[in-house]
């Protein structure tokens, strides 16, 4: 088996159809140690395929993608043990208690650091002693997510994991995976959520139609990208005037303020804008949303 390079996840042409469903085409990925990297895109993407994938649950049609420089199919065992997985889909034993299905996992994974569970279940306000079945969905989640942290991975792979956390715990998770990234361990995730991943992934993929459309550091996904200008001026300016400009589009006049798009360099914008009274000035970054909605709307 020879390791390729370092990546914790190393993803080299991997497809998957399913019958006539192109699911995935030729992916191609690293994720780093350390990192924690946001996996999104559109319902039917690709993202739950390809966590199935690294996870050994399904065979790709082609390609091949290593964990820890391990093949995810011929090492899946070895690979399993410094690997945490909240699946998209849960299913635990109804009949079981959060303490019963945790300690039957711990057993199978030769232990269980009951005290840390403790720990994760007090700060995800988890009661323990209540059975599956009388759990709500989003305590199912915590338990998920308990038993995918509770023996501390190296890496950990997360469908979609605050789907129907509610605030409060939300702000816990992203403390925990603050955590978790600073001790080195890495954490790959899919989320629908952006202002989730604007807060907690340190890269993010944007996948559809199960190709890669990009892949960008969050910071400079926001920087590649256009801001948003509003002028509010004495008196009225000639949106013409601002439209004419390099880099400038989207131009909206209303009482003496102008809104606006700017690409690239400043400079021609803040000269113009100077010939005027300017009564104030916002320059906002576009949300990830924004991007996002860009990324999607385009062929
Ligand atoms: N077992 C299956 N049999 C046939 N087609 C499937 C199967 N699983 C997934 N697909 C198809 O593969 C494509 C990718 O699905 P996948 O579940 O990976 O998307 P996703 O990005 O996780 O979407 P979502 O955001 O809705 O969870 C979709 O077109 C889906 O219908
Ligand atoms: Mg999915």
């Amino acid at each position: 088996m020879s390791v390729s390079n370092n990546a914790v996840i190393h993803i080299e042409g991997l497809t998957k159809h399913y019958g006539s469903v192109h699911a995935l085409t030729d992916l191609r990925l690293d994720v780093h140690r350390g990192e924690v990297f946001g996996y999104l895109g559109p319902n039917g993407a690709g993202k739950t395929t390809t966590i199935r994938t690294l996870l050994d649950l399904i065979r790709p049609t082609s390609g091949s993608a290593q964990i820890f420089g391990l093949d995810s199919h011929q090492d899946s065992v070895r690979i399993r043990e410094r690997l945490g997985n909240l699946p998209g889909e849960l299913s635990l034993w109804n009949h079981m208690t959060g303490w019963e299905v945790i300690n039957y996992l711990g057993e199978l994974r030769g232990g269980v650091d009951k005290h840390y569970v403790g720990e994760l279940a007090d700060r995800l306000d988890m009661d323990m002693s209540r059975k599956v079945k009388a759990c709500s969905s989003g305590m199912k989640r915590k338990l998920g997510l308990i038993q995918a942290l509770m023996h501390k991975p190296d890496l950990l792979i997360l469908d979609e994991p605050t789907n129907g956390l509610d605030p409060l715990v939300q702000q816990t998770f992203y403390s925990l995976i603050r955590e978790i990234s600073s001790e080195g361990r890495t954490v790959f995730m899919s989320s629908h959520n952006l202002p989730e991943i604007e807060h907690v992934c340190d890269r993010v993929a944007i996948l559809r139609g199960g190709r890669l459309a990009a892949v960008e550091r969050m910071s400079d996904l926001k920087k590649v990208y256009f801001r948003w200008m509003t002028l509010r001026l004495d008196g009225d300016a000639a949106p013409q005037a601002f439209e004419a400009l390099d880099g400038v589009s989207d131009v909206t006049a209303h009482n003496g303020t102008l809104r606006f798009r700017v690409t690239g360099e400043l400079d021609p914008v803040i000269k113009l804008a100077a010939q005027y009274h300017v009564i104030d000035m916002t320059y906002e970054e576009p949300t990830l949303e924004t991007i996002f909605l860009e990324f999607y709307g385009e062929n």
